[in-house]
């Protein structure tokens, strides 16, 4: 059995039915990953439906003022996100007649994508295979990887990188990627992860070697 077909088989019996996986629509789902980012997926949700009932295109957001726009954000934190949010969209309709575009190329060129949201929104909304890394999935790869360096460098980045794309094969890429997030917080904790209900321990070096809990490995203080 191979890496991505026991994990993908495990997302299909665990999978959530959250209203960002109801959708094909890239602006929904850039703004459900945007949310997403700093934000538990059960405080989302209530935000993601008003925000997406208020503005349901990258032509509302953009023809709207911040301020709405921070209103329909307030309690959710991190209202930076809201602005990035926001200038995306206006950049989208001065540039690209307000279209996403499906390419991480394109879209971590647009101002407030980074890395992680054009990785998400290229493989969620188009089915591209490009790897969407946030902390969890750093986390699930340093312990299947046994990476022996601190994960927040450029070298472990790019390998990590590597890695994913290799383990992706065509299947699904959106899926694969989501469903590494779900193994991260669902599994692979930071502490106490359950090894026994994951997967992929027959494919993480950590687990082989009976040390999973020493990776991540973080920078030296
Ligand atoms: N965290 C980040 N993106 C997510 C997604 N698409 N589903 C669930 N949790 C996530």
């Amino acid at each position: 059995m191979i890496l991505s077909t026991q994990l993908l088989d495990w997302y299909s019996t665990v999978k959530r039915d959250l209203p960002w996986r109801k959708t094909g629509d890239p602006y929904a789902i850039w703004v459900s990953e945007v949310m997403l980012q700093q934000t538990q997926v059960k405080t989302v949700i209530p935000y993601y439906e008003r925000f997406l009932d208020r503005f349901p295109s990258v032509e509302h957001l953009g023809m709207s003022n911040l301020d709405d726009v921070l209103a329909i954000w307030s309690g959710l934190g991190y209202y930076s996100r809201a602005r990035r949010l926001w200038e995306g969209a206006r950049y989208l309709i001065q540039n690209l007649g307000g279209i996403v575009p499906k390419d991480y190329e394109a879209l971590v060129k647009i101002p407030g994508i980074g890395d992680y949201t054009a990785g998400a929104v290229a493989s969620i909304a188009f089915g591209q295979r490009v790897a969407a890394i946030d902390g969890n999935v750093k986390r699930v790869v340093s312990r299947l990887l046994a990476w022996p360096e601190p994960i927040e460098t450029t070298r472990s980045l790019r390998y990590f990188r590597e890695s994913l794309l290799t383990w992706q094969s065509d299947q699904n890429p959106g899926d694969f990627n989501q469903a590494l997030m779900e193994l991260g917080a669902m599994v692979c904790k930071p502490t106490k992860p359950h090894c026994e209900a994951c997967p992929l321990a027959q494919f993480c070096e950590g687990y082989l070697q009976g040390d999973v809990q020493h990776y991540p490995v973080k920078k030296p203080k």
